[in-house]
């Protein structure tokens, strides 16, 4: 028995090795992102930019002879899925690297494991700054919402001529949160009046008390930094009280399900974005013919957010001379001026990009494009 019990202590590791053990001849990533729930368009979009930036590499012959293989997992839009499933990622899934979220307040929930397994990660879109303050495997494609925020207030004083803002943010997103305040900041300081700042929480439907109070203060506009589904019924419920104040948001709006949601209710809005589809950059329009033949529709700014994460991942990838997770790292620290379809990527010491924004005008289903603003 003993015998036994000894030569299985021997023989078990090695048939769980064989089980787990990375497959040689492929490279696997990772995707984590809101497939489901409140804000699946988010995840739905950045995995079809992923996949077409994969897909494209793989046609190529792959990296390194290896062919790519793509694992995503549904964070359902929860904290704790986002934890289990990024942990399933890493341990199970033997992934090199990380691709997302789009929430900040996911992304922040995976950080933190990511960092300690040392597993490269990038975000395609999370803009608040704590993200990559998790560590030095955390990196992120797109700019962050103290710029944002900056773009979206110098855009309210100085193009709408707007005095008095209203805001009217989700306490539970450090997205929101975050870049509320980074507006008000910065809208106080080019001599705006901030009359109004209230809130509502995750699964809010009716938001008809904030909205009575803000009608009362008479602002010009209202900020409101959430996502599609709440921005889209705040403008219908502002609509119908009489409100006529101008709206304003930041990339979190961008959703084909924002002006279905909102419907004329939020045509006029303006909010700032990662891309427009009216960009004529060669590589934004090569990306938007090569995605709609793929997939039979435009794609929105996460779409293009999340295959510019995946080029950036696929550039590291092929410059490093060995797939350790540690040289990976170092190289998608040296990304440099990387032509993406959001724009010129590069990751500066706080492994951020420093990029340009876009403010768009919702108009029916498509945004049109306003202007560009450079950091
Ligand atoms: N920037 C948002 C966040 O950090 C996510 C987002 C990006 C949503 C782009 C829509 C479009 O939470």
């Amino acid at each position: 028995m003993r015998k036994v019990l000894k030569s299985m202590v021997f023989v078990l590791p090695l048939i769980l090795g064989a089980c787990t053990k990375k497959s040689t001849d492929e490279i696997v990533i990772g995707h984590f992102g809101t497939m489901t729930g409140n804000d699946a368009t988010f995840g739905q979009s950045t995995d079809n930019g992923i996949r077409l930036a994969i897909d494209e590499a793989n046609k190529k012959g792959g990296i390194k002879g290896k062919k790519l293989k793509l694992v995503t997992m549904d964070t359902e839009g929860k904290t704790e899925v986002t934890a289990s499933v990024v942990t399933r990622l890493i341990e199970q899934e033997n992934v090199v690297a990380l691709l997302g979220e789009v929430a900040s307040t996911r992304s922040l929930a995976a950080a933190p494991i990511a960092q300690k397994s040392k597993v490269p990660m990038i975000s395609p879109s999370s803009t608040n700054p704590k993200v990559t303050e998790e560590g030095d495997y955390i990196f992120r494609t797109c700019f962050i919402d103290p710029f944002q925020g900056t773009v979206m207030a110098k855009f309210a004083m100085e193009t709408l001529k707007a005095k008095k803002v209203a805001i009217l943010r989700e306490v539970s997103s450090d997205y929101s949160v975050g870049l509320a305040n980074f507006f008000t900041e910065k809208f106080k300081v080019l001599g705006g009046e901030i009359v109004a700042d209230l809130s509502y929480q995750n699964q809010d439907v009716d938001f008809k008390a904030q909205l009575t109070e803000i009608k009362s203060k008479k602002p010009d506009a209202i900020f409101i930094p959430g996502y599609y589904t709440q921005a889209g019924l705040i403008a219908r419920q502002a609509r119908e009280l009489g409100i006529k104040a101008v709206l304003l948001g930041g990339d979190g709006w961008d959703s084909p399900k924002l002006s279905e949601i909102g419907k004329t209710a939020i045509d006029g809005s303006y909010f700032s974005n990662h891309y427009s589809t009216e960009s004529t950059d060669p590589v934004a329009v090569e990306f938007m013919k090569k995605f709609k033949e793929k997939f039979n529709k435009s794609p929105d700014g996460l779409s293009a957010a999340g295959y510019d994460a995946a080029l950036v991942l696929l550039k590291a990838l092929d410059s490093t001379t060995d797939l350790s997770t540690k040289a990976l790292r170092d190289q998608i620290a040296k990304i440099t001026d990387f032509p993406g379809a959001t724009g010129r990527i590069t990751i500066n010491d706080k492994r951020n990009a420093t990029k340009s924004a876009v403010v768009v005008k919702v108009s029916g289903v498509d945004n049109k494009f306003v202007t560009t603003v450079n950091p």
